[in-house]
């Protein structure tokens, strides 16, 4: 469980072999140099040592060689910073992480240790969560068009919050789970999102979602709150302030209808990398929770937030597996190309092109390289022409095997890999300080101690 455990005891320090790693004690095992492990629910961590970092890790990667599949470095001190970020930011708002960002175990894990929710869209989003501890009345089933198989089965497990938009999930939910407190969900959208989801989910506040609610009312079912997404990839901080603005105006409608709503649900939508900070976003959300709805009047404020949890956590070590170099018809280079092994099929997102280049770190350091510039396209490894990563790009000359460092690679990366073509998924490396590691126990023994208090 969640001891300490060190599986490994003879440790090979390999001080010498390659800079930077010298502080870390690496272990020898299988072929494959790797760090301090720890298990927990029968997860492998490679502990960190105090002063030890992702780059240290990079460093280690690198000196292994070239390899077939691309390395994902899951740092989950990111996890638990971001963690500790959103509390102080949005100190009202209770996060339920969004499982289908990224399902790692281990991220599940780290999150049920400092206390997070959840918010489910699938069966095998719940059965994640809950296999690894998690506590069904943290999670919400937030996904509006449920399978009834999905809906038996989240009644067995005890988890009873779960959002609708239509009348016909209404019906649905009344003869499969009459019991669930519902959170009927709005269309309200952001104007720079990357995926706009109100197309498909939320209902118009306006003019539907009065009349479900009256809907919900002559079923008897019990409507707890409302919810909304403004969208994913949203640069727009200011939208949440019309969105919890027209939550409100439902609030009040209900309470004519003979409804007392208690739950307000913001969504996802906050940036994840670790350049763009959600601190306008916290102002924004802060302010408008405060004058929609005040301290006093006892509505709790949840949030789904996916992308904002994970997207820094990861770091894509590729690598440059072949090259062409095309010319003009007079013989001079137009552009270089590489294809990598990893691209849209694995780690990279279509909807979220690379606006720099990634580091580039040399596979022969004792090559002389020049320092000109090329206008570069880097394609990932299938035979599909639009499993493009970036292209026109300044970049200096790259050399097969070569590796390529690409940062904030968390989001909506490993969950849609896939093996198209035969090409392999990206590899995890679950890294976390041992600093951190302590503190996720701390975290989880005073819940416990909290719980039997109760
Ligand atoms: C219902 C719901 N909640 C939360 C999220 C997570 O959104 P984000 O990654 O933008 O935070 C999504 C993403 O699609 C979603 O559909």
């Amino acid at each position: 469980m969640w001891g300490l455990r060190t599986v490994f005891h003879s440790f090979i320090n390999l001080s010498g072999r390659s800079q930077g790693i010298s502080r870390l004690n690496w272990v020898v095992r299988s072929g494959f140099r790797d760090g301090t492990i720890v298990t927990m629910r029968k997860i492998r961590y490679n502990l960190l040592e105090d002063d030890a970092s992702v780059k240290d890790v990079i460093e280690l990667v690198v000196s292994q060689g070239p390899k077939d599949e691309p390395v994902h470095i899951l740092d989950l001190d990111d996890v638990v910073a971001k963690h500790q970020n959103w509390r102080r930011k949005l100190p009202r708002v209770d996060p339920f992480y969004a499982v289908k960002c990224n399902d790692d175990p281990a991220i599940v894990q780290t999150l049920i240790a400092l206390g997070a929710g959840f918010d489910c869209a699938s069966k095998a989003e719940i059965e994640l969560v809950l296999q690894r501890g998690g506590d069904p009345s943290r999670i919400i089933y937030a996904h509006t068009a449920k399978s009834i198989d999905s809906l038996v089965y989240a009644k067995a497990c005890g988890i009873n919050l779960m959002t609708f938009d239509g009348e016909i999930e209404l019906d649905k939910i009344n003869q499969v789970h009459p019991e669930a407190s519902l959170v009927l969900r709005i269309r309200y959208d952001s104007a720079n999102a990357q995926v706009s989801l109100g197309k498909k989910f939320g209902c118009d506040p306006e003019h539907e979602a009065p009349q479900l609610l009256r809907y919900a009312k002559s079923l008897g079912l019990s409507v707890v709150g409302i919810s909304f997404h403004v969208g994913s990839g949203n640069s727009d901080h200011e939208c949440f302030y019309g969105a919890i603005k027209a939550a409100k105006k439902l609030f009040d409608y209900a309470q004519s209808l003979g409804y007392d709503l208690r739950l307000l649900d913001i969504g996802g939508g906050y940036p994840g990398d670790h350049d763009k900070p959600i601190d306008p976003y916290a102002t924004t959300i802060n302010g408008a929770l405060q004058r929609f709805f005040p301290l006093k009047s006892n509505v709790r404020v949840i949030a789904e937030p996916g992308t904002y949890y994970v997207a820094s956590a990861v770091t894509l070590i590729a690598n440059v597996q072949s090259k062409r170099i095309v010319r003009t018809p007079q013989g001079t280079v137009r552009e270089l190309m590489y294809y990598l092994n990893d691209g849209l099929f694995g780690s990279f997102d279509w909807l979220n092109p690379r606006k720099y280049p990634p580091q580039v770190i040399p596979g022969n350091r004792q090559l002389v390289r020049s320092r000109e510039q090329f206008s570069t396209t880097l394609w990932g490894p299938t035979c599909d022409s639009t499993d493009l990563i970036l292209s026109g790009m300044a970049m200096e000359e790259l050399q097969i095997g070569d590796f390529l460092v690409f940062d904030d690679m968390g989001a909506y990366g490993t969950v849609l890999a896939t093996n198209f073509n035969g090409f392999a998924k990206p590899k995890v490396m679950v890294y976390i300080s041992r600093r951190s590691w302590e503190q996720l126990e701390l975290e989880k023994r005073n819940r416990r101690t909290k719980r039997k208090g109760h």
